[in-house]
């Protein structure tokens, strides 16, 4: 249910967004992943090979909660709900892509950086949002500024976190999780070294929790 997938998410605290451009990067990826300690993946509509990332990953590790990510209009969530996927992130506030979720009963968190956004959230009774992209927006004060006329919004801040900073945010209980791209790097998937991806999972996952 919507709930499940919301506290999974607040447990695991971390949300790896991932480009691949290969849907066989997938299995060690995963590997990678759940071997450092982090079951969890947004797989972004980036590149071709997002929908076939995400069957290839689910059926893999049955155990993973797969999302897809950078979901950017109704085409693209549909596919990303036929391949499986367990919730939808978008970079900005799309209509049709959160009304295309709600239809199918998923978790769905738009991207938004101001109040008028997060009122558009609102409107469609969406819990969380992915506030994107953090850093360059102004970080954990404009999240504190931003949850003040809003008290029952939470975040889900992406853009800019890495391992010297996410507990500035976690730290923040109006922040479910943090989304970012530093323990899978497109460097480290295109040079096969799942070894770093592996290592660098285990020390975020160590930090949050
Ligand atoms: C996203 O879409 O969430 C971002 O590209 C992830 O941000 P980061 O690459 O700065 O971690």
């Amino acid at each position: 249910s919507e709930t499940n997938l919301l506290a999974q998410i607040a447990e695991k605290k971390i949300v790896p967004v991932v480009k691949l451009d290969y849907a066989d990067q997938a299995q060690p990826l995963g590997e990678a992943l759940c071997s450092g300690g982090l079951p969890v993946a947004e797989i972004t509509f980036r590149t071709d090979a997002a929908e076939e990332s995400i069957k290839t990953m689910k059926k893999e590790f049955p155990e993973m909660t797969v999302g897809a990510g950078t979901v950017v209009n109704a085409e693209q969530a549909k596919r990303a709900v036929d391949a499986g996927a367990a919730f939808l992130v978008s970079p900005g506030i799309s209509r049709p892509v959160i009304e295309f979720a709600l239809d199918n009963h998923l978790p769905v968190f738009p991207g938004i950086c101001t109040p008028s956004e997060v009122m558009i959230a609102m409107e469609y009774g969406l819990p969380v949002v992915k506030f994107f992209p953090a850093g360059q927006y102004g970080g954990l004060s404009t999240i504190k500024a931003l949850a003040a006329p809003f008290p029952t919004i939470k975040f889900m801040p992406t853009g800019g976190i890495n391992a010297s900073n996410i507990l500035d945010f976690l730290a923040f209980d109006k922040v479910i999780a943090c989304g970012g791209s530093w323990m899978v790097k497109d460097s480290f998937i295109r040079e096969g070294n799942f070894d770093e991806i592996t290592r660098l999972t285990a020390e975020a996952v160590a930090l949050a929790h």
